[in-house]
């Protein structure tokens, strides 16, 4: 499977022990950039037998270029327009793991569309600053190591994730971001101390748990 294939691909895994709700047609992946929502979301969709689809690396098939590129020559601005139309297009879709870029839920648009999607759950990655720094440093050194394949080749983080350019504008970022994941997903997974497959298991345990969800 291509993690970050733009266009759904059939996942090519046997059908999961723990499928999600019936009611469930579509699991979004929400968190900061680092958080692992492409890596956990490939294998998830796997399990599941569903498709995948990576949004950053969807906007870059609907637009034939690169992410960072549409940061250094339209700005944030233009990329947070096409973010969403990408965004409304990809929940036209069902039986789909969606791993949003880490910006998505900031736009209210977004989160309106997230929230107003019938059979849509959003469950968030969360771990500290200083980890999703570190993985990301890690990926850019080795791209091969995520699964952020729209990644440039031996990229510095800024240069494949722009908004990671001035580390201390980052953690400020993710600092003002935290509340909103929180408030838009149905749950909260901490993935500081789990693999990928522990982080599937946990999520798809928490889709199926009898307690309420908590809404924050
Ligand atoms: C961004 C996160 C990136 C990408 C873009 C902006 C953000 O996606 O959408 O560089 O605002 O946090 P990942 O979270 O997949 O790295």
């Amino acid at each position: 499977m291509n993690a970050t294939s733009a266009e759904p691909s059939p996942a090519t895994e046997t059908a999961p022990p723990m499928p999600p709700p019936a009611h469930l047609r579509r699991l979004v992946l929400t968190g900061f950039m680092g958080a692992g929502k492409t890596t956990v979301g490939c294998l998830l969709a796997a399990r599941l037998g569903w498709d995948f689809l990576d949004l950053d690396a969807y906007i870059e098939s609907r637009t034939g270029l690169t992410v960072p590129s549409i940061f250094a020559t339209h700005g944030e601005p233009r990329f947070r327009q096409l973010e969403s139309q990408a965004l409304a297009s990809a929940l036209g879709r069902s039986r789909i793991v969606l791993a949003l870029g880490g910006g998505a839920p900031e736009v209210l648009t977004n989160r309106l569309l997230l929230e107003q999607t019938p059979g849509t759950a959003t469950i968030f990655l969360d771990a500290p600053f200083p980890t999703l720094f570190d993985r990301c440093m890690m990926q850019a050194l080795n791209p091969a190591s995520g699964s952020a394949e729209h990644m440039l080749p031996n990229a510095l983080p800024g240069q494949a994730r722009p908004l990671l350019a001035d580390p201390a504008a980052a953690e400020t970022r993710f600092l003002a971001r935290q509340p909103i994941y929180r408030r838009l997903a149905r749950h909260t997974i901490d993935t500081a101390s789990l693999t990928t497959e522990e982080t599937v298991d946990a999520l798809l345990a928490r889709l199926n748990s009898p307690t309420p969800a908590r809404r924050r």
